[in-house]
């Protein structure tokens, strides 16, 4: 059995991306006793410091432990790793998440995108090669890793960015984390759109792209209207995650172990529902398809 591959992402920023990634993750790995991995593709690093700590984080930087570096060697060239090499096993400050690894990032990895897109297209390449490119690197790496765990969740980087096509486009499932305000939902529809072709052929499916109402503030008369609007369009989680002070508190890492309720007070319930209705819909339609993915990751749709 590999991995069911999760991508949280959202082209709009500060809408709880990495915050859902981490209660996710370590409610999987605590409650449900899976074996989860979450790769961090943002340079702003936030979930490798949730979930290392800054001081173990620090530490994958200098011993070059990171998917920056990853990447690094295969564009290039140099001595080559198997991405399980870049692991770093039982993080989290939750006490008993003892199935929760990390592939960290680091503020680096920013330069990663960059000089590929410069030296590949210097080279007289179209940017759709070094999509490609990235894609059949990422693809060939989670190999290495799919076997050893039942999830695998890529906590995306804000904007349009390469890196969080290539997740999209090596995913089984999307969470798409969205404030429900007006703005915000006009943006959505058409990230939603764009990301529902870049999923895997096979799985470019409505039901595959949950949207999740984060920050949600009920007794703003605006949010309610907006998430009856929201629910017209797409197919939401049934799960609404408040906004609430307490899981803003959790993202800062403790060098004391705590319990789940402990790290996120009051908001420990939902995140727990959360995890719950995730488990459930993945399992209503997945068909593993072995082999696929790295062949559907290097045909990325353009337009
Ligand atoms: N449900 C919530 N209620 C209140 N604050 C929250 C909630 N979820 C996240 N936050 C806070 O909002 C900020 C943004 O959250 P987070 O970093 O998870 O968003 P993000 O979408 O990953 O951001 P980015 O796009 O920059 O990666 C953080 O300060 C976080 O602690
Ligand atoms: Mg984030």
């Amino acid at each position: 059995m590999t991995a069911i591959i999760l991508s949280i992402v959202n082209m709009k920023g500060g809408v709880g991306k990495s915050t859902v990634a981490v209660a996710l993750a370590e409610a999987l790995s605590l409650r449900r006793r899976a074996r989860v991995l979450v790769i961090d593709l943002d340079p702003q690093s936030n979930a490798s410091i949730m979930l290392a700590g800054q001081d173990r984080w620090d530490g994958l930087r200098l011993a070059g432990r990171t998917i920056d570096e990853f990447f690094e060697a295969r564009l290039e060239q140099l001595e080559q790793e198997p991405l399980k090499a870049y692991v770093l096993e039982e993080v989290s400050d939750v006490e008993g998440c003892d199935t929760l690894d990390l592939i960290a990032c680091t503020p680096e990895f920013r330069f990663v995108e960059r000089d590929a897109i410069a030296r590949f297209t210097g080279r007289g390449f179209a940017i759709e090669s070094v999509q490609a490119k990235l894609a059949t690197i990422a693809a060939s790496g989670l190999r290495s890793v799919q076997r050893d765990y039942d999830y695998i969740i890529f906590d995306c980087p804000p904007g349009i960015s390469l890196f969080a096509e290539c997740a999209i486009a090596l995913s089984d499932y999307l969470v798409l984390p969205t404030v429900p305000d007006y703005i915000s939902r006009l943006g959505l529809l058409a990230f939603w759109r764009r990301a529902l072709k870049l999923l895997p052929h096979g799985k470019r499916d409505e039901n595959r792209a949950f949207v999740l109402a984060t920050r949600y503030d009920e007794t703003s008369p605006g949010q309610r209207a907006q998430l009856g609007e929201i629910d017209r369009d797409f197919a939401r989680l049934k799960t609404i995650i408040p906004y609430n002070s307490d899981i803003a508190r959790a993202a800062e890492y403790s060098e004391d172990k705590r319990s789940f309720e402990a790290k996120w007070r009051s908001g420990a319930s939902v995140m727990q529902a959360l995890a719950d209705e995730v488990v459930e819909r993945a399992s209503r339609n997945f068909a593993p398809q072995a082999g696929a993915d790295a062949a559907d990751a290097a045909r990325l749709p353009l337009q």
